[in-house]
């Protein structure tokens, strides 16, 4: 059974050129002029392209005394019918859980995803444990450790425990993530600002203020750095983070940084609406910031200091956000974004030439299939890829609205912003997943992607440190000691 997708503009994340796509089974097997396939999907007057990844995911996370009310199933229904096609969500062990275990009941989750799926492990808490297991789940097919370095007594790991969990990824090939906040300075100012009234959804952005990220951002990348591994940040949200990742990146280090969505498009005037659930749901870890830093965030991405656009979904329900009725610190953090995240940058992006259709592909899917070493089974339109596709319609437009969105929560923090370019057809490994509105791929079709250690940066940064690492001088003619 093969599929031709005729008549289009191929997009990738370096070329922009009129070609036919031909799929048999699950995977690209050409790309060319005038191809023939059992079916056909015209794609006259649209552009083709890899499908997204988002790297960063919280489906049904169990998170501040509840779990993410989207699944695996809502959550990749939401994320083809938005053009997405491969979703990282991220392994979090409970308190002495192991990791191995904790990867199964993920996998058990990740049951019901419509689309690929692949995960990160998260380092919760460090012990022998720990260090015995993360060889096994790289062999498991896993090559990228979150640490969360915010969220103090729960998920926070402090600076010995980073060290020595990057120590251990640099011998196993393996990346490290971060959520740079600093702990225990959000910490403080939340007891603070609870301990002066301030106890409404605004005090959480006054609580985690764009100096405290930047500090983490930069205590990782010196971490990483000594433990001569690559760094990738999620959700850089201001000028101060992105600062250090460009810093870095200019003294050549190996430190990667993604915005999210939301942060690019939506400002900290989002706090201050009168209404206590408006707000509330905007709540999430980092918190919206001001157009400076999104006018930064945007720089990052069109100068390449920046390389990745996530949505970090993780939605919750206003009846799990009243939670926090009273106390700011209560409101589960989350935001929602899976469906939008490719309508809204190409809205925002591509069509206020901010982004270069090219960019777009590259910020979406390739470059993040590169960084995860999937790339380019992933992430590209090529004979031998998977044929994860979208058939993108610039000219198609909607107004975002909670009413008609996949996702399960009962509002979208974008709701009432109008985007012009939407997918059309969204193929996964050759299946037409999605179709003008409606969601056709299976609870279940999903299939866990393994992504292998050493990337090629991972394995020319080690290169790098075994070359330059300090190596005694031997000396003959050692001076007599003493007088
Ligand atoms: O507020 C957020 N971002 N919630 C999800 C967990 C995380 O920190 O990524
Ligand atoms: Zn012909
Ligand atoms: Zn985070
Ligand atoms: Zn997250």
């Amino acid at each position: 059974m093969t599929i031709a997708i005729k008549g289009g503009t191929v997009v990738t994340a370096d070329l922009t050129y009129r070609a036919d796509i031909l799929v048999d089974g699950g995977t690209i097997v050409a790309v060319g002029p005038d191809l023939h396939g059992n079916e056909v999907i015209d794609a006259s007057g649209a552009f083709v392209m890899p499908g997204g990844i988002d790297p960063h995911t919280h489906l049904e996370m169990p998170f501040m005394g509840t779990f993410s009310s989207d699944d695996f199933d809502t959550g990749s229904a939401a994320a083809l019918a938005g053009g997405t096609t491969m979703t990282v969500d991220f392994v979090l062990p409970a308190p002495n859980q192991g990791l191995i275990e904790a990867l199964q009941e993920w996998h058990q989750k990740a049951g019901k995803a419509r689309t690929d799926f692949s995960f990160h492990m998260a380092i919760t808490w460090w012990g022998e444990r720990v260090f015995e297991e993360m060889p096994k789940v790289v062999a498991e097919g896993i090559n990228t450790f979150k640490h969360f370095m915010a969220y103090k007594g729960a998920l926070m790991v402090n600076d010995d425990e980073m060290f020595a969990s990057f120590s251990r990824c640099a011998e196993l090939g393996a990346m490290p993530l971060v959520h740079a906040e600093n702990g225990d300075v959000v910490a403080f100012l939340q007891q603070k600002l609870l301990a002066e009234g301030n106890n409404g959804p605004e005090a959480h952005g006054y609580s985690r203020p764009p100096e405290v990220e930047g500090e983490a951002t930069n205590r990782a990348i010196m971490i990483a750095d000594q433990a001569g591994v690559p760094l990738y940040v999620v959700h850089v949200s201001c000028e101060q983070s992105h600062e250090a990742i460009r810093r870095a990146r200019a003294k050549g280090m190996r430190v990667f940084g993604e915005p999210l969505i939301q942060h690019l498009v939506l400002d900290e005037s989002e706090y201050f609406n009168a209404d206590w659930d408006y707000a509330a749901r905007r709540v999430m870890s980092p918190p919206f910031r001001n157009q400076l830093h999104q006018d930064s965030l945007w720089a990052g991405l069109q100068s390449g200091s920046l390389q990745v656009v996530a949505t970090d979904h993780c939605a919750f329900t206003t009846a799990q956000k009243r939670t926090g009725l009273g106390d700011f610190t209560k409101i589960p953090n989350g935001t929602g974004g899976l469906e939008d995240r490719m309508p809204v940058l190409w809205t925002k992006g591509v069509n206020t030439g901010r982004l270069t259709m090219n960019e777009f592909v590259a910020a979406t899917s390739t470059n993040i299939a590169k960084i995860l070493n999937i790339y380019p089974r992933k992430g590209a339109i090529l004979p031998g890829a998977d044929a994860d596709l979208v058939v993108w319609d610039p000219t198609a437009t909607k107004t975002i609205k909670a009413a008609a969105q996949k996702s399960a929560i009962d509002y979208n923090v974008f709701e009432g912003i109008e985007v012009k370019g939407l997918p059309a057809v969204t193929l996964s490994r050759g299946k037409v997943a999605y179709r003008d509105g409606e969601v056709r791929a299976e609870t279940g079709d999903g299939r866990f992607v393994e992504r292998p250690a050493n990337a090629p940066v991972t394995k020319a940064l080690s290169t790098w440190k075994e070359l330059t690492a300090p190596r005694k001088v031997e000396r003959s003619g050692i001076p007599a000691s003493g007088v």
